[in-house]
């Protein structure tokens, strides 16, 4: 009578956890109340995802002997997305593009087939969420494709894997990988086992064949690709693109890269005719800002190996109120309150009392402490009412004593300074030790908040 009985299991959507009932905390990743029930045949499926097709025999190899042109780059031509991949695409890279929904995934892989498709790539566009000429109108906007690139609609990954073993394309696109479904797996698209799954299929086409594969991924509320921090393991590269919606601006940010350093940023600008890279994201993040008012201060932070100015506003006044107003935007708000608790402790600024909102123009997130300098002079700046003076910048990382604190690479961060006509640059003092002379720039040592706060 019992025999009947489907068997199934837990998956936790966030990062994979598999668990034989229910459970309110997941044991893996903390997450409350993100266990899904799915058909127990996906588990059976899944062990054989990551796994070698039958045929093939492997056995240790001299490392000097393994050639390396196989692992060859190819130049996207879009010299931003290059940056963030490490340099080109890896021939035979399996990689992950996650972002929000409308934020310019499906946009940018587009337009990088067209640079592709230019060069003579054989190029696969599969998409499970466009139709054929939804995708054709994208590509007008975008511009002329040439013969090497070819449209696929389809969801059945078994097609797929078929369509591309006999086209043995150089490039794929998989838009997206939760509208994939393997008939195998029991489980509807977009969850756990399935997107695990044919996510290994995806990768065994890759190393097997050398095509390089690119997968978009939607991003849950919590900020990570629906289902599948398992995902980001089984993955080469993970890049998540982002911005805000309100702004025409959209960085690409590498979050895991085995063949490069991660961290490095691309920065795009959203227009009519599709993304347009932007090559000097300082000038464009410190555009339109206001001059002589204060509460106002340029500071600089570094994203991967690339400086990017940033301007710092700040605005404290009186509170109206018994308990007063904190606010930070695109940047930590735990991080501005310690500041002001320092400033209020050292520098026995009134503050206490007061409202401060803290913000970093131009909608960018920036958490690198580098910026403390910056927020502190801010804050300083417009609780005083007194402008810091015009083409000064400041950075520097502040410690509890109201110390500042050294900060890596002060060297390309003046550079930068210089480059964008900024005449002064307040720094930590130890980063003038090994300062080479740079022209055209006045350098400004402090050792503490007190120092730095006597300028303004
Ligand atoms: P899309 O690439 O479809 O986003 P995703 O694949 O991440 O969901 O981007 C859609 C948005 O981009 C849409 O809101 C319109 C905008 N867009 C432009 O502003 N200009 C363009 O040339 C294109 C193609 C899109
Ligand atoms: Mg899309």
């Amino acid at each position: 009578m019992a025999k009947e009985k489907k068997k199934t299991v837990f998956f936790c959507q966030e990062c994979g956890y598999e668990s034989s009932k229910w459970l309110g905390q997941c044991p893996g990743c903390r997450a409350w109340n993100t266990f899904v029930e799915e058909p127990a045949a996906a588990s059976a499926a899944k062990t054989g995802g990551g796994h070698k097709s039958a045929g093939s025999q492997s056995k240790p190899t001299l490392l000097n002997e393994i050639s390396m042109e196989a692992e060859a780059r190819v130049s996207t031509s879009i010299a931003e997305l290059d940056r963030v991949l490490g340099g080109g695409i890896v021939t035979g890279s399996l990689t992950l593009v996650g972002g929000d929904p409308g934020i310019g995934k499906s946009t940018l892989l587009l337009q990088m087939c067209q640079k592709l498709a230019e060069k003579g790539r054989r190029v696969l566009y599969i998409s499970g969420e466009e139709s054929l000429r939804q995708i054709k109108m994208r590509a007008i906007r975008i511009g002329s494709f040439t013969d090497s690139m070819q449209l696929y609609c389809e969801t059945n990954l078994e097609e797929i894997e078929a369509q591309i073993q006999q086209e043995k394309p150089e490039v794929v696109i998989i838009d997206s990988i939760q509208t994939m479904y393997n008939e195998s797996v029991g489980a509807a698209p977009g969850s756990v086992s399935q997107v695990r799954e044919s996510t290994g299929v995806l990768l065994r086409l890759a190393k097997g064949l050398g095509i390089s594969i690119f997968i978009v991924g939607h991003v849950t509320k919590e900020g990570t690709v629906a289902g599948p921090r398992v995902l980001e393991h089984m993955v080469d590269t993970v890049l998540y693109f982002e911005g805000d919606r309100h702004a025409s601006y959209r960085i690409l940010r590498g979050v895991k890269n085995r063949f490069g350093s991660t961290n490095e940023i691309g920065v795009f600008e959203m227009r009519t005719e599709g993304l347009v890279e932007v090559t000097n994201p300082s000038e464009y993040m410190l555009n339109g800002r206001p001059e002589g008012a204060s509460g106002s201060v340029v500071s600089c932070s570094l994203e991967g190996t690339r400086p990017i100015l940033t301007e710092i506003q700040a605005l404290v006044c009186q509170s109206n109120f018994g308990l007063p107003r904190r606010q930070a935007n695109g940047t930590d708000f735990n991080r501005v309150n310690l500041l002001m608790a320092v400033l209020e402790k050292r520098l026995h600024l009134q503050i206490g009392s007061c409202d401060a909102y803290v913000n970093i123009a131009g909608g960018i997130r920036i958490s690198e402490p580098a910026i403390d300098l910056g927020i502190v002079m801010a804050v300083i700046s417009s609780f005083r009412n007194r402008p810091v003076p015009e083409g000064v910048i400041a950075f520097g990382e502040v410690g509890l004593s109201g110390e500042v604190r050294a900060v890596s690479m002060a060297e390309t961060r003046v550079r930068e300074a210089v480059k964008l006509g900024f005449h002064t640059c307040i720094l930590p003092q130890v980063c003038l030790n090994n300062m080479p002379q740079i022209e055209g720039i006045r350098l400004i040592g402090v050792k503490s908040v007190q120092d730095a706060a006597a300028i303004i």
